[in-house]
């Protein structure tokens, strides 16, 4: 079975972009677990799937692909291909509501596990904002990626215009708090390693994570 590689964070810590091109030099798998997440918002929006309701108890009926390769990632719900979908700014104000029901929750966990275990690599990066305490709180490197409020911001803001500064800042701020809820990810647990990248660059924040890798597996 592939070993895990944890690493989680807040929104526009660099987690996603960092966990790939470290997959891409280990010859490891990626796997991007908000994606799930951000393709169930995606299926409750199109009425592919019922919205889960806080209370639930069990959850299923969510039909999802994702691509483990880092040099070729797709996300895949109800037969379409949603990898750009999912990227919208409408999933990203829907999503935290889907990930707070505990029954998607408990389902997303067993999802990521399965996804891991199908894979013949041996080894596999896992983010996301609880691989390290819920999911793999066993595997051997795990890692949470986090940067100061301000530098988080810029990074996203790269791509977007002024006047969607104030609604980037808004979104991006609520939804860490408001996914906090119901896990901690602007912490460490212990045992988990803290890599703070506010004064580091891209590459500086993969060979770090390399390093630590290379050093703890
Ligand atoms: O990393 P991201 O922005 O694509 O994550 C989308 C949402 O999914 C985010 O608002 C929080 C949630 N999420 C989660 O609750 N647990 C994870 N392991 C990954 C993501």
């Amino acid at each position: 079975m592939a070993e895990i590689i944890a690493i989680d964070g807040p929104a526009g810590s660099g987690k996603s972009s960092v966990s790939k091109e470290v997959a891409r030099r280990l010859g490891f798998g990626y796997l991007d677990t908000g994606a799930a997440y951000r393709a169930l918002a995606w299926a409750v929006a199109e009425g592919k799937i019922q919205r889960p309701a806080p209370e639930q108890e069990t959850f299923d009926g969510f039909d999802y692909e994702i691509s483990l390769d880092p040099d070729n990632y797709w996300v895949k719900s109800f037969g379409a291909d949603i990898t750009d979908a999912i990227r919208l700014p409408e999933i990203a104000s829907s999503v935290s509501a889907v990930a707070q029901v505990l029954a998607v929750r408990r389902f997303m966990k067993q999802l990521t596990r399965d996804l891991v275990a199908s894979s013949s690599l041996p080894g596999v990066i896992v983010e996301g904002r609880d691989i390290t305490t819920v999911v793999a709180p066993d595997a051997p490197v795990r890692l949470l990626l986090t940067a100061s409020e301000e530098v988080r911001l810029e990074r996203r803001a790269k791509e977007l215009s002024p006047e969607d500064l104030a609604t980037l800042r808004q979104q991006v701020l609520e939804r860490d708090k408001s996914d906090s809820k119901v896990v901690e990810f602007m912490k460490p647990a212990e045992g988990v390693e803290l890599i703070d990248t506010t004064n580091l660059n891209f590459e500086q924040t993969v060979q770090t994570v390399l390093s630590i890798i290379r050093e703890q597996l």
